[in-house]
């Protein structure tokens, strides 16, 4: 069990956060910076953004291991985050290479510079998709791995190099597996920004803003309730909240933490859409194509791990939209839940197709209950799985 019974885990710093300046990074960095931890970004800026980074910025490659080594004697990190890694599944089919050098060297790099300079503690951004296909559902942690993609194995191979460093070097290392990010900061000044983008909420906002006239639908023959894929998709910031504590997990000594990162609650391809025309009003219109290749047809996490509550993130609940333009707004506006505590806005920033100034920053919100009071039942529950020495 985690010691803790803290509902905001303390973490020492300052903390190296490699990766920083990509999507889910910056929004880790800039909630560590909310808890007062001090933070270092590195990030070699090839798919992350410069704007996106406040905290001091260290613009490095991980393959060039003379500058990291510099630049852990001169920050001397307490911990590590590390979100660089190249993430397009299908990319990994066609180039395997870059997937092997980018996110297994590159990490063997950052290991053993870590090593080098007696920094201990490591959280590794790991993903469900190192499951590959379900062969029963929930996903739990003790689910088989066996990744379907190039993309997988390498996460899957990172996992392994991190045990085997814990055991034979003292490193304590942590291993969420996430699920489906998605969304977006509350106050809509970071967000997800992919060059190309490829996921779905992202598109399908898109199609509503006009930029594309349609939305593929990558198969409807799957055996679920519509014919379409399921996916658990969690908010960008719980993901930055679980960083922030599987980091004080092992600051309180556990030594090695492999957990899921979902809500437990899945949604389809054609219920994503339809909440996207709800809270926009827009028609969205789509297009049935084949399946692309290498999507399971469910991917749901289980667990006594999970990390957010489990009656959150309906997508169905999505009920508003709220405009940060000066007096217009995206009309429809449905059935907006008025309880606080209930707002867990999964929001991605995109422009108002439908107000008088179609540049503006609008932001799409679906509800999700977020139980409160339960942080530190949730720290213990990740302790359980994890396992300490000594
Ligand atoms: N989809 C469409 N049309 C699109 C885009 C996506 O139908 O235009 C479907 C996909 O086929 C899939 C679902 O929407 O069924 C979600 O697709 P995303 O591309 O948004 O996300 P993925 O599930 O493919 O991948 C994401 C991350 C991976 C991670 C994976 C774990 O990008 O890094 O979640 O589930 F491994």
């Amino acid at each position: 069990m985690v010691p803790s019974t803290s509902s905001s885990p303390a973490v020492r710093g300052p903390v190296l956060v490699v990766g920083g300046a990509g999507y889910i990074g910056s929004h880790t960095v800039r909630h560590l910076e909310e808890h007062g931890v001090p933070v270092v970004v590195l990030d070699n800026l090839s798919t992350g953004h410069r704007a996106a980074v406040r905290s001091p910025l260290e613009v490095v490659d991980l393959a060039d291991r003379e500058r990291l080594a510099e630049v852990f004697a001169r920050v001397r990190p307490a911990g590590v985050v590390h979100f660089a890694a190249k993430c397009y599944v299908g990319e990994s089919v066609t180039d395997p290479s870059k997937y092997y050098r980018e996110n297994v060297l590159c990490t063997w790099n950052l290991l053993e510079a870590m090593r080098a300079s007696g920094t201990r503690d490591i959280v590794f951004s790991s993903t469900c998709a190192t499951y590959g296909n379900p062969v029963r559902l929930p996903l739990t942690e003790d689910h088989p791995q066996v990744p379907i993609s190039p993309y997988g194995k390498t996460k899957l191979h990172i996992e392994h190099m991190l045990q085997d460093y814990s055991r034979a070097y003292g490193l304590r290392v942590a291993a969420p597996r996430y699920f489906n990010a998605a969304g977006a900061a509350q106050d809509g000044t970071l967000g997800e920004h992919h060059e190309p983008e490829t996921h779905l909420i992202p598109l399908v906002l898109q199609v509503a803003l006009g930029q594309h006239k349609e939305i593929t639908i990558f198969g409807t023959d799957y055996p679920t309730a519509d014919g379409t894929c399921i996916r658990d998709y969690i908010h960008v910031e719980d993901l930055a909240d679980a960083h922030r504590r599987a980091l004080a997990v092992l600051q309180s000594g556990t030594t090695e933490l492999f957990v899921n990162l979902g809500t437990g609650t899945g949604f389809s391809v054609r219920q994503v859409i339809e909440t996207a025309r709800r809270v926009t009003g827009h028609a969205i219109p789509t297009r049935i194509a084949e399946r692309r290749a290498g999507d399971p047809p469910e991917l749901v996490s289980g667990g006594r791990a999970r990390w957010t509550s489990s009656d959150g993130n309906r997508v169905e609940r999505a009920s508003r939209t709220s405009c940060a333009m000066r007096g217009a707004s995206c009309a429809p506006i449905r059935a907006a839940s008025t309880a606080p505590d209930a707002r867990r806005a999964l929001r991605v920033p995109f422009r108002c197709a439908h107000g008088s100034r179609p540049s503006r920053t609008c932001t799409f919100d679906v509800l999700a209950r977020r139980t409160r009071g339960n942080s530190a039942r949730e720290a213990e529950g990740i302790g359980v799985r994890g396992a300490r020495r000594g």
